[in-house]
């Protein structure tokens, strides 16, 4: 068994709001070892940033309920200070976003911001740390890094302005990078590209990555290992071949029927999920994705399995029995061109 670098228990994170509570996270658990990209799937508001943010230390406490643990190299990161939350945050776990400009400040050079986040955790002088942004942007396939370090945001590219984020992200060389939909605005063929320079780099800074996406095509070449989340939960979870070829929840499988796979056949209809996300205030009773599923039946409004089998790598949480999933999985959904 590969060292797991980071692994998250019973994880909750509630909001309280005037409405109600917020269950954006609600128990969830994985691993994750060095060499391995999860892929984190799901619609929009599902609770995959949320979740991620928690892990990052970027959560406001005050005003989220947060339970369970989050052990990143043997220590809970819920029990440890601010303080030491920002040393291990940017140094030993990096985080890049859908926007570059969170990261990114519009009015310092690209160069200057590399070298201040290097300089925040390491003790290096000015000149030592722009050699490091130089050789970093070089890494992330940015041409004249030496000129493009003197450059602002809005003198890249969006697919630079990525690139340069994801150089700002390793610099330091942390153990995991979680990327949260870090190609959504990008057009196809440079959404390829990053996440290409994404796996590359994960082989040569012996990191651990997470890739956080709405899209399940996205991550299809590229994950080790994916869990599929649906209100606040992860509803199946498995290694690539388990959920491209034998998925048994029939949320997958709806989400597998609307990749928008660029070799389909131009008469092949996308055939989104129908109905919308729920309210996650208001989650349905039972398995949350019953109201929505084509194929419920009498005891999906009432009752939750969670993950099964227990102890497995492949699990869901779909109540049909097992050969009966096997059985649609086949004839329904491994229809594919
Ligand atoms: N600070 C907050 N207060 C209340 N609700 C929040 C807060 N942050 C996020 N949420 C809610 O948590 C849910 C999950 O959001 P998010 O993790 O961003 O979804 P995803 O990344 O899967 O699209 C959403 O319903 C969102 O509105
Ligand atoms: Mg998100």
């Amino acid at each position: 068994m590969p060292e797991a670098i980071l692994e998250v228990k019973n994880l909750k994170v509630h909001f309280p709001t005037v409405d109600g509570i917020v269950k954006a996270v609600d128990d969830v658990s994985f691993t994750l070892s060095r060499g391995e990209t999860l892929g984190v799937v799901g619609e929009s508001g599902s609770g995959k940033s949320v979740g991620f943010l928690t892990i990052m230390g970027l959560i406001n406490r005050r005003s989220a309920h947060v339970e369970g643990e989050i052990i990143f190299k043997g220590r809970n990161l819920l029990e440890v200070s601010d303080e030491e939350m920002r040393k291990i945050r940017g140094d030993q776990m990096g985080m890049v976003f859908q926007d570059p400009m969170t990261s990114l400040h519009p009015m310092y050079k690209v160069g200057d911001q590399i070298v201040e986040g290097v300089r925040a955790h390491r003790d290096v002088d000015k000149k030592e740390g722009m050699e490091l942004a130089i050789e970093m942007l070089r890494r992330v396939g940015i041409p004249k890094p030496d000129q493009r370090a003197r450059q602002y945001p809005h003198e890249y590219s969006g697919g630079m302005r990525q690139r340069a984020m994801i150089a700002m992200a390793l610099a330091l060389n942390p153990d995991v990078l979680i990327a949260d939909e870090p190609t959504t605005a990008l057009d196809v063929t440079v959404q390829a590209q990053i996440l290409e320079l994404i796996d590359r780099l994960k082989h040569e800074f012996d990191a651990a990555v997470v890739i956080v996406t709405h899209d399940l095509g996205v991550v299809a070449e590229h994950c080790t290992k994916i869990q599929v989340m649906y209100a606040g939960k992860i509803i199946e979870k498995g290694n690539r071949r388990d959920i491209y070829y034998e998925a048994r929840h029939p949320y997958t499988w709806g989400l597998l029927q609307s990749i928008s796979r660029l070799e389909a056949a131009q008469d092949q209809r996308l055939r989104p999920i129908q109905g919308l996300p729920p309210s996650l205030i208001n989650v349905p009773s039972g398995c949350p994705f019953h109201p929505r599923c084509p194929h419920r039946f009498d005891r999906c409004p009432h009752e939750y399995p969670g993950l099964q089998p227990p102890h497995s790598d492949h699990q869901d949480a779909c109540l049909l029995p097992f050969d009966t999933k096997k059985k649609i999985f086949h004839d329904e959904v491994a229809v594919r061109a």
